[in-house]
């Protein structure tokens, strides 16, 4: 059997910075929390709570601690957390990956120019609630699908600006500005020439490097394995894409998923992983594909 991984797997620079963060944090000081878990990893999280490390997952768990540091994680938060953890007195350390913080930047900039702000991804993921949270929320609208995109109400702005969520599928948010456009809202349109339409694609390229070549193998191989945690929103992605490709696409979150599924009939598996998926992991799959199916 052949076994090869993705190109581009695992571990992305914001995470990468985010888990290196906590870990310096915990050699240096205690107590350390992070507001909410630092990536979508069970394993790195049962182990940064052996080094000391607990999680936390409000403002008002925060408001009752008297004291510690707080690592605000990779997805960032919204400004009244940002501002309300540091009023508390409490030692507070952005780890926000720089990519996420450029989006806030760029919303809460066109907000106060008076753009109306679409921000493409998931509702209820962390990150999009902290984009949203940067904006003028009374003019914003979170969308992700095709139905959405069509019933997106845009007449009474004059000012559009829209950007993605870092994890979102490429070829989907392109598919849902297309829909937009023709909708006339385009600032080349006829329908309205003082429509300004600004789009941001603000989707990281550490995701889409990981989905293409993910693409790329899932379409050579006859089994696909994507590892990453069961919550993480771009190993999902990943697997809807993988599943595109190849119908034995299977979706673990470590060797221990495999133990009781039979792979002895594929002669060449392809691996990927979401970007939350530590390094040893990966290879802790990879060895098992190899030596026991
Ligand atoms: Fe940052 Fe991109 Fe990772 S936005 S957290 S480097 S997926």
């Amino acid at each position: 059997m052949k076994v090869e991984l993705a190109k581009m797997a695992g571990f992305c620079f914001g995470v990468n910075r985010a888990v290196d963060t906590v870990y310096e944090e915990a050699k240096q000081f205690s107590p350390v929390y992070t507001y909410g878990p630092i990536i979508h990893n069970e394993t790195v999280i049962d182990d940064l709570e052996k080094k000391g490390v607990q999680v936390i997952h409000s403002l008002e768990e925060a408001k009752e601690l008297t004291e510690g540091t707080i690592v605000i994680r990779s997805h960032g938060v919204t400004r009244r957390e940002q501002e309300e953890l540091t009023a508390d007195g409490l030692r507070v350390v952005d780890a926000t990956c720089p990519f996420v913080k450029k989006i806030h930047k760029l919303v809460q900039e066109y907000s106060e120019k008076g753009y109306y702000v679409v921000i493409i991804g998931s509702g209820d993921h962390p990150e999009v609630q902290g984009i949203v949270g940067w904006s003028d929320e009374t003019r914003t609208s979170v969308i992700s699908t095709v139905d959405e995109a069509q019933n997106l109400d845009l007449k009474p702005w004059k000012k559009v600006c829209i950007v993605a969520q870092t994890t979102f599928n490429y070829n989907k948010f392109q598919e849902l500005i297309e829909i937009i456009q023709k909708k006339g809202y385009d600032s080349e349109s006829t329908v309205d020439k003082d429509k300004k339409f600004v789009v941001h694609n603000t989707i990281c390229n550490a995701t889409k490097e990981r989905q293409e070549a993910a693409r790329e193998l899932s379409g050579r191989v006859d089994a696909m394995l994507v590892i990453g945690g069961i919550s993480s929103s771009n190993t999902r992605k990943l697997y809807e894409i993988c599943s595109e490709k190849c119908r034995n696409t299977y979706f673990i979150q470590t060797k221990e998923d495999l133990e009781n599924s039979d792979f002895s009939r594929f002669d060449y598996v392809g691996i990927t992983a979401g970007a939350s998926t530590p390094n040893n992991i990966i290879e802790e799959v990879q060895k098992y594909v190899r030596n026991e199916f």
